[in-house]
């Protein structure tokens, strides 16, 4: 049985990590430097997320700004701030992959694979013929991936040994969690009125 593919090929591999600190990581723990291998691939995935993540709330404020929103949906200045954080927290994944060695700019196959799947979330965000309530819907796949993406990686880099790394990515998924809070309400919001129905407390 097949672990990872049904086919011979793979989209790409982790690149080693760089530099006198990543080298003598490798060579000396060999299996560490797997372990790490499997570390850089989720962390190159986070950062392709997140670079998404910002310009999807980019979208989402060009189409505040035409259409408006409605009582109970997206503001600007939350929007703004969410594209923010999602930016910041891309800038913590970059210093968390040279921190460890890795090379920040390198496409992992887990950043590879989020980078095709996004494609879909980009059309619809940036699709002149769509309102802001389903650029709502598409932020909602995205904020629901941030969060599991952010848990899955505090995991790991617990179980790896990186503390410290786990408690940042920790605070960043309690960060997420707002995100997908707001998202939720705005679109719940937009939803129940266009029903004429009420689907908050
Ligand atoms: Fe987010």
């Amino acid at each position: 049985m097949r672990l990872l593919s049904e086919s011979d090929e793979h989209v790409g591999t982790v690149p080693a990590p760089v530099g006198v600190k990543g080298a003598v990581k490798v060579a000396v723990h060999a299996l560490r430097g797997e372990r790490e291998s499997v570390l850089l691939d989720r962390l190159g995935e986070r950062a392709s997320f997140e670079r998404s993540g910002a310009r999807l709330y980019e979208a989402a404020l060009l189409k505040l700004d035409v259409l408006g929103s409605w009582p109970g949906g997206p503001g600007r200045a939350r929007l703004e701030g969410i594209r923010r954080e999602e930016l910041a927290h891309y800038d913590l994944v970059r210093e968390c992959i040279e921190s460890l060695g890795g090379d920040s700019t390198a496409v992992t196959p887990a950043a590879d694979v989020t980078t095709v799947a996004t494609r879909g979330l980009f059309q619809v965000a940036w699709d002149p013929r769509t309102d802001l309530q389903q650029v709502l819907q598409v932020l909602l796949i995205a904020e629901l991936t941030d969060n599991a993406g952010w848990e899955l990686l505090a995991a790991l880099a617990r179980e790896l040994g990186h503390r410290q790394l786990a408690e940042r990515f920790e605070v960043t998924h309690r960060t997420e969690a707002h995100h997908l809070a707001d998202v939720r309400g705005w679109l719940e919001r937009g939803v129940g009125l266009e029903a004429g129905v009420e689907l908050r407390e």
